[in-house]
């Protein structure tokens, strides 16, 4: 595993996200505990793109009523966040029950976003899958409007894959 981040000076958002993916492939290999690489994960993007908020949040079985599942807060660096999510209920309840991407140029203009901070202005939620059902949504908030683009997600879709490797 390597021991120290290597974070790239570039103002372009590309070569930053490129000199971060191969090193998450790194600090990850070998390594099997999905909180420890969740927690690598989390803080290596926050101090290569210093974004507001990053974070995952995991699908777990809800303790009450049983049967039913929701989103759990995992491993994140930023301010303390909303702990549980249901199916559908925000743009990470969203992302999980539309198995798919979304990014939100303006979090006020997202019917039932969830603000867990009022500083977070715009956000990109991803799902990882394990055998064809969501297991974990990593959400990154922006205190900018528009803050993230197909150049994100494309970087951060690389990042979902090789999180499915080990989950
Ligand atoms: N805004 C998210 C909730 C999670 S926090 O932003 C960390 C949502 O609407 O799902």
């Amino acid at each position: 595993m390597a021991e120290e981040l290597i974070i790239s000076t570039s103002t372009d958002k590309q070569q930053r996200y490129e000199t971060l993916v191969l090193q998450i492939e790194a600090l990850v290999s070998g390594e099997p505990d999905v909180v420890a690489n969740l927690s690598n994960i989390a803080a290596a993007l926050k101090q290569t793109m210093n974004y507001f908020w990053v974070g995952f949040y995991l699908v777990k079985d809800s303790p009450m009523p049983i049967g039913r599942q929701e989103l759990v807060l995992g491993p994140f660096q930023g301010p303390i966040a909303c702990t549980r999510i249901g199916l559908g209920k925000g743009v990470c309840g969203t992302s999980w029950k539309e198995k798919r991407t979304i990014i939100v140029p303006n979090v006020d203009e997202f019917p039932g976003h969830i603000a867990c901070s009022s500083a977070s202005k715009s956000e990109i939620v991803l799902p990882a899958f394990k055998n064809n059902e969501v297991f974990l949504v990593l959400d990154v908030d922006s205190d900018k409007l528009n803050d993230f683009d197909e150049v994100d997600e494309k970087y951060l879709e690389e990042v979902m894959r090789i999180i499915e490797r080990f989950i």
